[in-house]
């Protein structure tokens, strides 16, 4: 099979002169901004639900040397949340915070008593604020969890976790957050910038809403940029909605999805609205870019997609038709192939526009594929090699599946960052929206067919 070629094209020496490449990139990203420090440990416990079973946990520390103001955050909106997102709605509220403690393996969500999930999280945030010596508290402390949902916290275990936790605080990267706080994912994400004289390091965990029952995605930004706490709420949820909501693996929401910001405030931000404008074009930089590496690593992923969607009335409508692309099976079977199938574009295109947009005359709409039109003023353009290009364009896009890399370990990052990237410009006004979204494979299907089994 053609998808194979460039599997066995790539050696395990090519491999590992990636992964270097790419664990520097890691090690780059990752120096912590001012003010801020890091831990994480693992433990072992037997879940309550499943005594036989050894299951293992990390816990990770975010922690700011000062309580900050300046800290906002984005949760699910899933009726059914953890009961961290509710624990972490009412710390919202509070004046400051100083630290977010992040668990992986269970994710606290209508485990026991309607009570009993909520006195959990809080019970390990106050053992973390005893410890830290937070006068505060435990109202300063975020809690968040993600894993399976439905299981208790092991809140003994994690309670006697805590020295190590805080005796393993480091001032040098964010990269070991950005591995404690992993399930399924397959390697860590992180991006950073710097802006305004300050750092601005990001990460988050989430393998695409490709389990269901398992998956959430979590981020953190952590910056030293002086933000003020109403700036940095007000720029928080457009930059979401421009980056993390506009991606879909498969369009399931999990219970437990999260993103937190903070700022330390050690480095002073300059009055006016420029530089807020700069640190919210990076920060979105960073998020666009950590929403793609969730997309990149999801389970079963061969392609990411990249749908721009211009000369929209709207930016609800043109965000809208570009979900409609990355949600459409038959065109997502269609890249899975390398198949460079237009017709079901402009099917999915219209099928949406129909109901969106129903006044809005779009009979000049363009589209174009990798930068070639394949269709223009109402017509396909598909003439010549435009299907050879097409094919080779799709393919040079294609990630390895894990089962065919050279190498025992398979590829414990991305071996690229290229995308399939369709342009779509209805000409029917100036709004535009940029959505990223993954094929559908049959190994996709395996692994959910499998996956209770
Ligand atoms: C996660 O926990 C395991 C043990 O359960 C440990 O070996 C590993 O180092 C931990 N990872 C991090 C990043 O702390």
């Amino acid at each position: 099979m053609a998808a194979r070629m460039f599997a066995l094209a790539l050696t395990c020496a090519t491999a590992s002169a990636l992964l270097t490449g790419h664990m520097s990139r890691l090690r780059a990203d990752g120096r912590l901004p001012r003010g801020f420090s890091i831990g994480t440990t693992g433990l072992s416990f037997s879940p309550a639900e499943k005594p036989a079973m050894n299951a293992k946990m990390n816990m990770t520390l975010v922690v700011l040397d000062e309580p900050t103001e300046s800290f906002a955050a984005v949760f699910t909106r899933n009726a059914f949340p953890g009961a961290p997102v509710l624990v972490g709605k009412r710390r919202m509220a509070e004046r400051a915070v100083q630290a977010v403690v992040v668990n992986n393996k269970i994710s606290n969500v209508c485990a026991g008593s309607p009570d009993g999930p909520v006195a959990d999280s809080e019970r390990v945030c106050a053992a973390l604020a005893a410890e830290l010596g937070l006068a505060g508290g435990a109202e300063l402390v975020v809690p968040c969890s993600t894993g399976v949902i439905g299981w208790r916290l092991p809140v003994a275990q994690m309670c006697a976790a805590v020295p190590a936790l805080v005796g393993a605080r480091q001032r040098e990267s964010a990269l070991p957050a950005a591995r404690g706080i992993m399930t399924t994912d397959a390697y860590p994400k992180m991006r950073a910038a710097d802006a305004c004289g300050g750092r601005i390091v990001a990460f988050a965990k989430g393998a695409g809403m490709i389990e269901p029952n398992m998956a959430t995605m979590l981020a953190y930004v952590l910056t030293d940029v002086a933000v003020p706490r109403d700036a940095l709420r007000e720029m928080l949820p457009r930059v979401a909605a421009a980056s993390f909501n506009c991606i879909s693996v498969d369009g399931d929401q999990s219970t437990s999805d999260t993103l937190i910001a903070l700022a330390s405030g050690a480095v002073p931000l300059a009055s006016g609205s420029a530089p807020l404008a700069e640190f919210e074009r990076a920060l979105l930089s960073v998020c666009a870019q950590l929403a793609a590496d969730v997309v990149r690593n999801g389970e079963g992923v061969r392609h990411v997609m990249e749908v721009v969607v211009s000369g929209a009335p709207s930016e609800a409508s043109a965000r809208a038709i570009g979900k409609a692309v990355v949600n459409s099976n038959l065109f997502k079977c269609a890249v899975a192939g390398n198949d460079p199938n237009v017709g079901r574009i402009l099917a999915a295109v219209g099928s949406c526009a129909g109901v969106v947009l129903p006044d809005v005359p779009i009979g000049g709409a363009s589209i174009r594929i990798g930068g070639r039109s394949v269709f223009e003023d109402g017509r396909f353009q598909l003439t010549g090699d435009t299907e050879d290009v097409l094919y080779a364009y799709f393919k040079q896009a294609e990630l390895p599946l894990h089962a065919e890399t050279p190498c025992d370990e398979g590829f414990p990052f991305p071996p690229h960052e290229r995308t399939v990237l369709i342009e779509v410009d209805l000409r029917a006004g100036d709004a535009r929206a940029r959505v990223l979204g993954a094929d559908l494979t049959s190994e996709y299907v395996a692994i959910n067919a499998d996956y209770r089994s």
